[in-house]
């Protein structure tokens, strides 16, 4: 069946309630990952069942992408995260989606004698069956170690048939545990962990999502991700500047809002509704001819480019705005898809399709920009933010616009395929209705940014290098190097010795030098840093929505992109690639600071 395009308006993720608020202390949270099902396509098609976060005390409210949590700049938040995927007779749930136990993954092991014995739940060919293991992520977050969601810091849900003597927490536990738990009384219970994130840092668009070991790609494709939207403090600008309001806590049904998050994620379902996700190996034509190189057969796939456009959790909805300025925080959420995104008065446009309207870009992953700068299109990599400003003012009531992909639907350098026009060419669509107000916000041009502060001088330059290689088995491996002096660069795998140890409080550039044919989004946690330069030698300018301070910076192939990051939190974090399917698959590696 077809799936009509704008008959569902667009969902606004509420805010997410905390259980309770201290005068001087965190907002605490308790927040839980269950299963259950949500219309995705239009009324009249099956709901789809997904994975999403809710508060644990009001079970309606769980959905994806998930309530959004408001936090203000230095107010700490404190976020009590629980793996509740059991089912009704509180037996856990095994995943939604086929999990490749081939890869170096989380692998929860177990049996009689102990996590060192023979896999409990992997013992049988095929995708893995167990518990699945979760640990959140703050992206974009300048979180302690503690509280980064390493990948290696998962855990199990509490469920009665789980074997005794199973490992119901990853090994990171054991390494750094002792320390964990008395650090800003971050605690492991069984089936949850709680968090603490300091909120000490520039107001931005971060979001949250799972991070778990070999298994991200496929919990966040289940459904596990919301917005954080981080505000006030000096890099903020004052209320009413912006358009606004933004959803807050107890508002009424039919609220207007003005500021609006857009989470862009590209997702193929089954005919009953249920989401497809390959489930072998073989899927991708450009995946190359595999062979199982194991007892069980791979089902990992480079990439992942679904056939449908959803933005907060509903195929191709469709908004009545104002004819006035809206603040979006658009965030591509997709696994691995690269979006070029425009407002055009054509969604059938032959492409490239002309813009009806520039999108105003005011802010990226790390907050404000230096200065406004408007767009034609918006290029938006996977895990990258855009803080926009989009203007319907004079539009006559009834104009209708459409938000169109013009990204690759493969990942091809040399074989840019745009997306079809007709699918995931499409986004969502705009109608104009009647203003109801004034606008009083400041028109983007006029727009005083706050000021960012520069990183100082770095004291060591690192290059490091990506790459993807068919392996001995035809395997494609995706691959993180280390360059020495000499030019000599060695491979390095996820469980290698870390490489990559800056000096506490030392600020470093990192050159990434991308030898593969494909744009590698890659991600930095714990820091923002500033992108000095793109292109063949890595001394072009970078884009201008690369300026300020970024998380993620899109590496194009053949390109060097040269970062610069201040680190100032001892611990150890992870940088990766964001392309999900890559992350899950070695393109990711530890850092640690001290
Ligand atoms: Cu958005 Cu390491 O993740
Ligand atoms: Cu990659």
């Amino acid at each position: 069946r077809k799936i009509r395009k704008y008959v569902t308006p667009l969902t606004v993720p509420p805010v997410m309630s905390p259980e309770r608020r201290e005068k001087d202390g965190p907002d605490h949270y308790r927040i839980g990952v269950r299963q259950f099902r949500q219309q995705i396509l239009p009324k009249g098609m099956p709901r789809t069942t997904v994975w999403g976060y809710g508060d644990v005390s009001r079970p309606g409210r769980f959905r994806t992408p998930a309530g959004t949590i408001e936090a203000t700049v230095d107010r700490p938040v404190r976020v009590t995260w629980v793996n509740e995927l059991v089912d009704g007779s509180g037996g856990f749930r095994p995943h939604l989606l086929a999990v490749d136990p081939t890869l170096h993954w989380a692998n929860p092991p177990g049996g009689e004698s102990g996590r060192d014995s023979r896999p409990t739940f992997t013992a049988t060919p095929g995708p893995y069956r167990g518990p699945v293991p979760i640990v959140t992520h703050l992206h974009g977050g300048r979180s302690t170690q503690d509280s980064c969601g390493y990948p290696e810091a998962w855990y199990l849900p509490q469920a009665r048939d789980i074997p005794h003597g199973h490992a119901t927490v990853g090994t990171f536990h054991d390494a750094f545990g002792e320390e964990f738990t008395h650090r800003h009384g971050t605690a492991w219970q069984p089936g949850s962990a709680t968090f603490h994130y300091g909120n000490d840092q520039r107001a931005a668009t971060l979001w949250y999502h799972d991070h778990a070991l070999g298994l991200t790609r496929l919990n966040v494709y289940a459904g596990l991700a919301g917005y954080y939207l981080l505000r006030g403090g000096a890099a903020d600008l004052p209320p009413g500047v912006l358009p606004g309001p933004a959803p807050r806590l107890g508002d009424r049904p039919g609220t207007r809002y003005h500021e609006i998050p857009l989470m862009v994620q590209d997702r193929s379902f089954n005919t009953d509704g249920s989401l497809f996700y390959p489930a072998s190996r073989a899927f991708t034509d450009d995946a190359g001819p595999y062979l199982p190189d194991g007892p069980f057969p791979p089902i990992w796939n480079p990439a992942f480019l679904a056939d449908t456009m959803m933005v907060n959790g509903s195929t191709w909805p469709v908004l009545e705005v104002e004819p006035r300025r809206y603040r979006l925080r658009l965030l591509n959420a997709c696994n691995s898809r690269v979006l070029i995104m425009k407002i055009a008065a054509d969604r059938l446009a032959a492409r490239p399709a002309p813009a009806a309207l520039p999108i105003w870009q005011i802010g990226n992953d790390g907050g404000f920009l230096p200065e406004p700068v408007s767009l034609q299109q918006l290029l938006l990599g996977p895990a990258e933010r855009a803080d926009v400003i989009v203007d319907f003012t004079g539009l006559r009531e009834g104009t209708e616009l459409y938000l169109i992909n013009e990204g690759p639907d493969v990942l091809c350098a040399d074989d840019f395929n745009p997306s079809d026009p007709a699918t995931t060419g499409q986004v969502m669509k705009f109608t104009v209705g009647r203003l109801t107000g004034r606008d009083r916000s400041v028109a983007p041009e006029d727009l005083d940014l706050p000021r960012i502060r520069p990183l100082g001088h770095e004291t060591r330059t690192r290059r490091l290098a990506l790459d993807e290689e068919l392996g001995h088995d035809h395997s494609v491996k995706m691959m993180l190097y280390t360059i020495g002096a000499d030019g000599h660069a060695d491979p390095r795998h996820w469980h290698d010795p870390v490489t990559e140890q800056p000096a506490l409080n030392s600020t470093e550039v990192w050159e990434l030098h991308n030898w593969s044919a494909h744009a590698h989004p890659v991600h930095l946690h714990v820091v923002q840093f500033e992108v000095l330069g793109r292109g063949k030698d890595g001394r072009q300018r970078p884009r201008p929505g690369d300026r300020g301070l970024k998380d993620t910076v899109l590496v194009f192939p053949g390109e060097i992109t040269r970062v610069k990051a201040a680190f100032d939190l001892a611990g150890r974090y992870v940088w990766h690639c964001h392309l999900l399917e890559h992350e899950d698959n070695d393109m990711m590696r530890p850092f640690l600071v001290r």
